[in-house]
């Protein structure tokens, strides 16, 4: 076990004696410790006190700022002291926070419930460097998948690979749904200067059929290559759609039965015999290959799913779904945005990594935004929590934090299986600003139910040759003075706003958020994001003393769903329950 001085180093040592803790246990209940009370009482002295007093404070900027790779974290618009921070920070020393994340990084099985270790921070190791998970290095094999993957892409962008009827490839769908889906989606559209040109992606993840629909809607199948994403090869909404397209891929480059192969006779395969006439025999399945590349755990069902296993690219169970982009699953946005853009993500992730791992907690970016969200959830008792990117390729960035937040923290037991003695993950929302001034922000500016956000902006953007991002940028800075200060009532008067109109125009400001800033959108500040968010859920989860890797909440929908299917397809099933169900039934689609 690590030594606590050293990653705690700069802990208050006032505040108690270090000498007299026990070691750190991870199971600990931090509402039972001397540091939690202490924290409550840190928490009575400010909870009364308005931003706009909190913020005249002296050295504010200095105790309340923090920057890690590119990015510039301004914490002075929380409802927060420095002595607060060092509270909450004397907290996350109690939960075992570091300890835990030395127990991540040391590739120890973190994920209790499922007996797995927590690895996607390996994903983005340099080659140089060893990452052991049950005794392995698994850095070698990261980077024998890289380097497949970059051949791949490699062969795409030449031309070199080319679909069954011998044309280059035009179009990647990549089919997958969760961490199979809204990693890569999310950073394609994120890094839309970085795409190459002549080559379009497309998402498909629902089961809704204007899903696929619109995944093929113009496309040819010619050129397409389907990349179908999951990491069990189990998910049905995956499977489903992934059919489908074995379908139009099908329909789309065999030949006619008994005719022509309607290849333009390349014979790109090798092997013209595959080709026959009836179009189901196993041969088919060698034109499949053609347009199928699989991203999976599971060899085995994506070899029944006809898809060659040289064709797979591997990850592993250490990763989970929603930590994924960084591994094959980001293949379609490698595919994408190319080799080195791809690794330059991963090298921003990596940037976050060595910074959250050897930072003393105080000065730990991930550590302080995790712990000013517990501070809103458990102190203050806010129950959601927006994220407003003033950049509108980050425009997926929200509903990827949600699934990565909320499938993370949104758990009511702890390691244990007791249940939780703080409220845990915080409902995340948002989208991107300044489109979101002009639709919600009124209820964040005046609604009755305060909302932390973070604000995500950049001070340039390559796509400007005029004053747009200056713009932008200035309506970012703006929205979180606005929610800090408010405006009184007095001041509203000294505007000129007419005296029946005052409460109405009346702002109460105190509304905290994180500025976050960066220079650029680049494919290395994206890595750096991501992994910031991502261990600001470690560190919250650290506290709460939940399993921050599992996700069995969603499997009870999954079960019901396939027991509801049954139903309405059965003969049974006019013994349906009523409601909903029963409707379906008395109007049958066919
Ligand atoms: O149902 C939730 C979930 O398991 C997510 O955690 C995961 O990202 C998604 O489904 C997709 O799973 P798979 O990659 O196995 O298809």
């Amino acid at each position: 076990m690590a030594s606590r001085r050293f990653f705690g180093s700069n802990e208050p040592d006032d505040y108690f004696s270090w000498d007299d803790l026990p070691e750190p246990d991870l199971q600990v209940d931090v509402t039972t410790t001397r540091e939690w009370d202490a924290l409550t009482e840190a928490f009575e002295d400010v909870r009364g006190l308005h931003l706009r007093a909190l913020m005249a404070l002296d050295g504010r900027r200095e105790a309340m700022t923090c920057e890690v790779g590119d990015l510039y974290l301004d914490f002075t618009r929380h409802r927060a002291t420095p002595v607060l921070l060092d509270a909450l920070v004397a907290v996350a020393e109690r939960a075992g926070v570091a300890e835990r994340r030395d127990a991540m990084f040391s590739g120890e099985h973190i994920n209790s419930t499922e007996d797995r270790a927590v690895g996607h921070v390996a994903l983005r190791c340099p080659e140089s460097a060893r990452f052991s998970i049950d005794d392995d290095d698994v850095v070698p094999e990261v980077h024998r998948v890289l380097a497949a993957m970059a051949d791949l892409t490699e062969r795409v962008h030449s031309g070199d690979w080319v679909g069954a009827t011998g044309e280059p490839i035009r179009t990647i769908i990549n089919v997958g749904i969760g961490g199979s889906d809204l990693g890569p989606e999310m950073a394609y559209r994120a890094l839309r200067r970085y795409r190459r040109d002549g080559l379009e992606c497309r998402f498909v993840s629902n089961v809704d059929p204007a899903g696929i629909a619109a995944a093929i809607d113009g496309a040819d199948p010619a050129t397409t290559l389907v990349v179908v994403v999951s990491k069990t090869f189990t998910t049905d909404e995956t499977l489903t759609n992934a059919h489908t397209l074995k379908e139009w891929i099908r329909a789309g480059v065999a030949p006619p039965a008994g005719g022509d192969d309607g290849t333009n006779g390349d014979d790109p395969i090798g092997e013209d015999e595959a080709v026959d006439d009836d179009n189901d025999g196993p041969d088919d399945e060698a034109w499949v290959a053609q347009h199928f590349v699989a991203v999976s755990t599971n060899a085995e069902a994506v070899a029944a799913f006809g898809i060659d296993v040289d064709n797979m690219f591997r990850f592993w169970d250490w990763v989970g779904g929603r930590y994924s982009v960084w591994s094959a699953v980001g293949l379609s946005l490698m595919l994408a945005v190319g080799e080195d853009h791809f690794r330059q993500m991963l090298a921003g992730g990596h940037e976050v990594d060595e910074h959250f791992r050897t930072q003393p907690l105080r000065q730990n970016a991930p550590v302080l935004t995790g712990l000013l969200r517990v501070l809103y959830r458990d102190l203050y008792g806010f129950p959601t929590h927006a994220v407003l990117p003033y950049a509108a390729d980050l425009g997926r960035f929200p509903a990827y934090l949600q699934q990565l937040d909320m499938e993370s923290n949104g758990k009511r037991v702890r390691l244990d299986g007791s249940p939780a003695t703080l409220r845990t993950g915080a409902i995340v929302w948002g989208q991107p600003g300044t489109n979101g001034q002009h639709a919600f922000y009124q209820l964040l500016h005046q609604g009755t139910s305060i909302v932390p956000v973070d604000l995500i902006a950049f001070s340039e953007s390559a796509d400007d040759s005029g004053d747009h991002q200056r713009k932008l940028l200035a309506n970012a800075l703006a929205q979180g003075r606005a929610l800090a200060e408010g405006r009184s009532a007095d001041e509203a008067i000294e505007a000129g706003v007419p005296e029946a109109q005052v409460a109405h125009r009346t702002f109460p400001g105190n509304r905290p958020s994180t500025t976050i800033l960066a220079g650029e959108l680049t494919p290395g500040v994206l890595g750096q994001l991501i992994a910031l968010y991502e261990h600001s859920v470690f560190t919250q989860g650290a506290i709460w003393g939940i399993n921050s890797f599992d996700q069995w909440g969603v499997e009870l929908g999954k079960e019901l769903a396939a027991d509801v299917l049954e139903e309405l397809e059965s003969d049974e099933a006019q013994d349906a329950p009523e409601g909903a169900a029963r409707w379906v039934l008395d109007h049958p689609h066919d």
